[in-house]
């Protein structure tokens, strides 16, 4: 069974719980996907450590050169793409990945590409959300998983989950709130990608 499950590769700068959650759907037999490389740009990213306990390989391309310079991200881009191409990576998801990619990359992985943000996207771009949705005094906030374009933060919406903002909320407990409904949001978008149920055509995500 899992040898036809298509492979997937993370892009992680950080904690990484939504590649956690990932991993996890992933181990379900009837889960269409599995994570075959896990990569960060950062080296001490403690996603690296929850992909090497689940026995999923992992690199680390750093987006500084030895110097301390940051690469061309034209340069760093494809060593991504050479990285992903060698484990025979399919989709990738990008999962707290702190790097804004070229619209060359964003374009070769076109309809293959996702992302999550932590807003009910078109709404909140960008970063800082969770402050700027309490200073608006919006009532309902939530996640969304995205395809990706060249534009940030600006590619179709797959699924979104929303959530409560509540009148005591300070932005670590709303970003907590919206967090755990990532972690449920993510797996679900990956499915419905794998399986062909959502695609990109013509800039729109296209439920067939
Ligand atoms: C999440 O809030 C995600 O929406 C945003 O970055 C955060 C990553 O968290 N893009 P984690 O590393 O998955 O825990």
């Amino acid at each position: 069974m899992s040898a036809e499950k298509i492979p997937v590769g993370v892009l992680i700068s950080g904690r990484g719980s939504n590649l956690q959650a990932l991993i996890d759907a992933s181990f379900a037999e009837s889960f269409p996907a599995r994570i075959a490389l896990v990569i960060s740009n950062v080296e001490g990213a403690y996603g690296l450590v929850r992909a090497r306990t689940a026995g999923i390989p992992t690199r680390v391309i750093p987006h500084k050169d030895a110097d301390g310079k940051a690469k061309p991200r034209e340069a760093f881009d494809a060593e991504l793409d050479a990285a992903l191409r060698e484990a025979g990576v399919k989709i990738v998801c990008l999962a707290g990945f702190m790097r804004i990619l070229s619209d060359g990359f964003a374009r070769a992985w076109e309809g293959r590409l996702l992302n999550i943000h932590p807003s009910l996207l078109p709404a909140y771009k960008g970063t800082q959300v969770h402050e700027r949705v309490i200073a608006a005094g919006e009532k309902q906030s939530g996640a969304s998983v995205h395809f990706v374009v060249p534009e940030l933060d600006a590619g179709p919406v797959i699924t979104s989950a929303t959530v409560p903002v509540l009148a005591a909320d300070t932005p670590d407990t709303l970003a907590a709130r919206v967090l755990e409904a990532e972690h449920r949001l993510y797996p679900t978008a990956l499915r419905l990608v794998c399986e062909g149920r959502v695609r990109l055509a013509n800039g729109a995500a296209i439920f067939p």
